[in-house]
């Protein structure tokens, strides 16, 4: 049977560049893209593929039922890679019930529409879904989090995702569903939206706007570069075990004062400016509510397992990172401009 992949949220960050590899990789699957559009969905991120056969972009929202039902009896969709999300925690904190409905209800609502279809005949099928390490809650300063972690989510955004990985094994439980889970670390890279550390960071120093530090800026993340994301999520959707979880990460911690750091002396040489200049920026400020501390991610099972190991080097990453930045000025402005605005003041206010 051709393979009809369905991938959410495809015009976000992460399912860009997924929807990319897998257009430009896999000519004889169709691949659907189905995103809403959200403020943090962009159509320009996908540009240079649009024109290929095999790629179909498809506005609509998850939690809309009946249009989703529709489409799935109308396209036969024969795989999900489930990547549609609200995806900030900050926006978790001032509006929690967004991530209720996108993230805990539109995954029930793409696993309900998957199970009518293939329900009884599932060979051959499966539902992946994209989720995060932020399931794990907090680590303290030292411990890695594995499969086997128990889940203790702090933020309205990592309770709604780990409501979703619940049910999609739930789905596989009670149904047969076959499906695949992967919780992955803080990603950067091209086309990301600049309301998360790295590219906001990025943004205002082109600006000569603060750089926002929550709290004492010793929070630990591990940060991976999002195209080594896809080519695992790639990797997993072809060879994974079903009923299985792999957690991906970079084996890339940085306290984000340091990555900061690093990253004003990046930018710094590449705009030709005396070294020290972007560091200036750097402003703490208050810090956000339940912030976890740490996240670090054991990765051994998809590297064993699966051969999996990240490509570039975080250097390597940030510099193509800020050279796409850099080179897509117009895309910045672009994201930047109206609510951008609105939210930045509601956020950062007086700092
Ligand atoms: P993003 O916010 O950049 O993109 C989300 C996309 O989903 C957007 O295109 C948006 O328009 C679309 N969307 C949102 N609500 C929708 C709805 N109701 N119906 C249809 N489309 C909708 O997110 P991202 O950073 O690319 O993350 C993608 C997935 O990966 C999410 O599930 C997220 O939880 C997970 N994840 C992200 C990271 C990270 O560091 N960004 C790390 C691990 C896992
Ligand atoms: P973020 O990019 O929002 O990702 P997540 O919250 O999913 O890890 O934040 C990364 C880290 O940077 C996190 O510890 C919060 C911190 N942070 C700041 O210090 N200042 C900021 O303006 C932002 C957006 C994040």
């Amino acid at each position: 049977m051709k393979k009809k992949i369905l991938i959410t949220g495809g015009a976000g960050f992460i399912g860009s560049h997924v929807v990319r590899r897998f257009v430009t990789k896999y000519s004889d699957y169709d691949i659907f893209n189905l995103d809403s559009l959200t403020y943090a969905g962009n159509l320009e991120n996908l540009k240079d593929i649009e024109a290929y056969p095999n790629y179909h972009f498809i506005k609509a929202d998850i939690t809309d039922e009946a249009t989703i039902n529709k489409l799935f009896e109308e396209h036969q969709f024969t795989d999900v890679l489930h990547l549609a999300a609200e995806s900030h925690v900050d926006r978790s904190i001032t509006d929690p019930l967004a991530f209720a409905k996108t993230n805990i209800l539109g995954t029930m609502i793409l696993l309900n529409a998957f199970k009518n279809l293939w329900s009884e005949r599932w060979d051959g099928h499966r539902f992946y879904h994209i989720s995060t390490d932020e399931v794990y809650g907090t680590l303290g300063e030292t411990g890695l989090f594995t499969e086997t972690t128990s889940y203790d989510p702090n933020s309205p955004y990592s309770a709604s995702k780990a409501s979703s990985d619940h049910f999609v094994r739930a789905y596989g439980e009670t149904y047969g569903m076959p499906y695949v889970i992967t919780n992955c670390s803080n990603n950067y890279g091209p086309n990301h939206f600049p309301e998360k550390l790295i590219p906001l960071c990025i943004n205002n120093i082109l600006t000569g706007k603060p750089l926002p530090i929550y709290g004492n800026g010793k929070y630990t993340r591990d940060w991976l570069y999002v195209i080594d994301h896809a080519i695992a999520i790639d990797l997993v959707f072809h060879k994974g075990e079903n009923h299985e979880t792999y957690n991906i990460g970079g084996f890339n911690e940085w306290q984000n004062i340091d990555l900061v750091r690093e990253l004003c002396k990046q930018m710094d040489s590449k705009l030709g400016k005396d070294e020290g200049s972007s560091e200036k920026l750097i402003t703490f400020v208050k810090d956000r509510p339940g912030h976890d501390l740490r996240y670090a991610i054991d990765a051994s099972k998809i590297n064993q397992e699966l051969g999996w190991a990240p490509s570039v080097t975080f250097e390597e990453g940030l510099s193509n990172t800020i050279d796409w930045y850099l080179n897509n000025e117009d895309w910045l402005q672009e994201v930047t401009s109206g609510n951008y605005q609105n939210y930045y003041q509601n956020q950062y206010k007086g700092e």
